[in-house]
């Protein structure tokens, strides 16, 4: 595996064998077992695999999360090469944003709710401009994205129609400890006592989940079952939304994504789960 600083250098060596399929794995490093699964999607279904590993400031709303975000390059280089990655694309943010840098993506409505009302509408246009960018530059057959981060999933499906950008998103399982835990970054920030609680949001998720297999339809009281497992756990948001455009919804009778965002100690956590209700048998 090479690692790879410079466009221009990843473009040279992207050109030379332009004929075979590319898969682009998109991170700010730090990786854990869901970074792994996409990593080994990419790698059973490309001829050639790209990893980015940048720590985007532009997307960060929050200085201190930005300095805290983990720093494991060499860690990761090691896990990526083990996993059969061609090239680890990680360049200094001069080589990213120079200095004149303009231009930004930004997806209206979708951005401004949720994650984009908690974390600042620069939020997303960080993503969308840094996502846009390593489309362009890596120009991939398909880029790979994680269930983890639904909003994210749902503004760049949306930026890629409409901006015509050639690569398919394929989107990947949220990956989980055996406990339920979502798999993150920032969960090596959580104490024990912080950890045990974070639990709080999958259980939250799994009850709404067995609410709607009972045949519950009413977003109200699926939400009200979600809520009621997260004791202690103070939700910054407990949406009940389709999963495309984020609009909450009154009832469930289609794909539904059940979204929570919660401070737990030191760290802010993110999860969801997406519920696909089959008609409840009558008669
Ligand atoms: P990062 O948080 O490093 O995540 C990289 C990819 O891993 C994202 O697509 C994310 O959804 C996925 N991922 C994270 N945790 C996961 C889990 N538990 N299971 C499955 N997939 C998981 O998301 C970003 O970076 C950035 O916003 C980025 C898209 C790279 C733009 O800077």
């Amino acid at each position: 595996m090479r690692t790879i600083r410079t466009i221009a250098e990843l473009r040279a060596w992207l050109g030379n064998g332009r004929g075979r399929t590319v898969g682009l794995v998109p991170t700010m490093g730090a990786f854990h077992a869901g970074h792994h699964a996409l990593m080994r999607a990419a790698r059973a279904e490309q001829d050639a695999v790209v990893v980015s590993l940048f720590v985007n400031p532009t997307q960060f709303n929050d200085s201190h999360d930005l300095a805290a975000y983990p720093r494991t390059e060499a860690n990761d280089a090691a896990e990526a090469a083990e996993l059969g990655v061609d090239v680890l694309f990680a360049p200094p943010v001069s080589e990213m944003y120079p200095d004149g840098f303009a231009t930004t993506v930004q997806v209206s409505g979708l951005t401004e709710v949720y994650e984009g009302a908690e974390r600042g509408l620069s939020h997303f246009a960080g993503v969308c401009t840094v996502v846009c960018k390593l489309l362009n530059i890596v120009q991939p057959d398909v880029a790979y994205f994680g269930q983890k981060d639904a909003q994210q999933v749902a503004v760049l499906k949306r930026m890629v129609r409409d901006l015509d950008l050639p690569p398919r998103i394929e989107v990947l399982p949220t990956v989980r400890e055996p406990d339920g835990l979502a798999l993150s970054s920032r969960n090596v920030r959580l104490s024990p006592a912080d950890r045990a609680r974070a639990l709080a949001l999958s259980r939250g998720l799994h009850a709404a989940a067995a609410v709607v297999a009972a045949g519950e339809r009413d977003a109200a009281a699926v939400r009200a079952a979600a809520l009621a497992e997260l004791g202690d756990v103070d939700a910054e948001y407990l949406a009940v939304v389709d999963p495309d455009t984020f609009a909450p919804l009154r009832t469930i009778s289609a794909r539904t994504l059940v979204a929570v965002a919660a401070r737990v100690g030191p760290v802010r956590l993110i999860d969801n789960i997406v519920l696909e209700p089959v008609p409840v048998a009558t008669g």
